[in-house]
Formats: C-alpha cells, sequence, structure tokens
C-alpha cells in the first residue's frame, strides 16, 4: 500500500531531497504530500517545487508567541492527516501537544549515533568529545529531546583531521541512505515498537 508521507524541514532539505529521489526510483512505496517548513526562505521549498510537492509555510517568525506558531502548525499538519511526518532538518523542539497528536507516526534524524550528543551541533559536540566514532540515527519522535526509539543508525569514523564540516558531510551521506531506508520500513509496516525497542521484521 502506498503511504502518504510529509516532510518537515527549516533549511537546505538534502534529507528531503533524498526521500524524494527514492520515492521517484520506487524504492520507498510513499507519495510525499507536503513539505511542511518553518523558514520562507528555506531551500527545501525549492526543491519541492522542483518535485511538485505542495508547500505549507508556517512562518515561526510572524507568530507572537510559540504557542500560536504551534497550533497553526498542529492544524497544517492535521489537515495535511499523512501517514508519517518526518522531520529532516526540523531546527525547532516541537511542544507536546504535537507530539502527542502523531505518536508513532513522526520519525526524526539526528547526526549522532543517539543517545550522544542531542540537540544542535551534534557534529562538533561529537569532535569537541574526542569520539572515534559517530553516525547518524533515525528515531521515533516522542517527548525528550533526540530521544524516542531507535529505528536505525549508521556508524561513520572520526578521522585524523577532521573538522566540523568534514565530519557532517561524510555523516551527511550516511543520512541520505539511513532516512529513505527507515521511511520504507515504515512503509512496508515492518517496524514494530516494543518499549524503547523497534524491532524490524
Ligand atoms: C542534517 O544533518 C540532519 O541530521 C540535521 O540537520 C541537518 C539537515 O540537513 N537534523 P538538510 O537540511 O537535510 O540538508
Amino acid at each position: 500500500m502506498t503511504r502518504r508521507i510529509a516532510v518537515v524541514a527549516s533549511g537546505r532539505g538534502s534529507n528531503f531531497q533524498a526521500v524524494i529521489d527514492a520515492i521517484a526510483s520506487g524504492k520507498v512505496p510513499a507519495v510525499c504530500v507536503a513539505l511542511i517548513t518553518d523558514n520562507p526562505n528555506a531551500y527545501a521549498i525549492q526543491r519541492a517545487r522542483m518535485a511538485g510537492i505542495p508547500v505549507m509555510v508556517v512562518d515561526y517568525s510572524v507568530y507572537p508567541s510559540r504557542e500560536e506558531y504551534e497550533r497553526e502548525l498542529l492544524s497544517v499538519m492535521l489537515e495535511i492527516n499523512a501517514d508519517l511526518f518526518v522531520l529532516a532538518g526540523y531546527m525547532r523542539i516541537l511542544g507536546k501537544t504535537i507530539i502527542r497528536a502523531f505518536h508513532q507516526r513522526m520519525v526524526n534524524i539526528h547526526p549522532a549515533l543517539l543517545p550522544s550528543f542531542t540537540g544542535l551541533h551534534a557534529q562538533r559536540q561529537a569532535l569537541l568529545h574526542g569520539v572515534k566514532i559517530s553516525g547518524c540515527t533515525v528515531h521515533f519522535v516522542d517527548e525528550s529531546l533526540d530521544g524516542g526509539p531507535i529505528i536505525l543508525q549508521r556508524c561513520v569514523p572520526v578521522l585524523e583531521g577532521d573538522n566540523e564540516d568534514a565530519l557532517a558531510e561524510r555523516i551527511l551521506d550516511h543520512e541520505h541512505e539511513c532516512l529513505p531506508e527507515a521511511i520504507r520500513l515504515f512503509c512496508e509496516d515492518r517496524l514494530i515498537i516494543e518499549g524503547r525497542t523497534v524491532r524490524i521484521r
């Protein structure tokens, strides 16, 4: 069955592009029904237009409070009613109401091996900590910060002389494979959540 997914992104949207390409090539049995963004200048918007995907802009800067912004975002998401919402470089923390509304129907990509290095600048945190291996994680979103049940992870070695940009770029290559793969598994109904663990059948 073809699932309806929607992507939520704030910026460049290279992960969004990887999802678009994976759907176009038949690797992921889904249709992307919308891009939702909080940033009217996000390059992800151009990517959506090129792919003929409807764009919903909920511009954070025009709302007087975070509550009002989130109320509008929630109503847009309810209207879209996707089977799965994919946070792909969405640079804000979602409030409880939205997270609860899409329980087990929202995933996020994070550029570190969770539970290490949550939040912003994960690659910088990894370098500063001196780890030898980092990577990326796709996980279900729950009310914790980057703490929901883990679907897939990929390891990326930290190399001698790496800086933040070099490490981020190498991790990104793996993100572009890992995120579409996790979406494929979701769409094929192969993910079973058992407490903190996601089993793949
Ligand atoms: C990625 O590294 C993602 O893991 C993180 O933000 C970055 C977004 O990149 N959450 P892009 O917008 O997908 O190119």
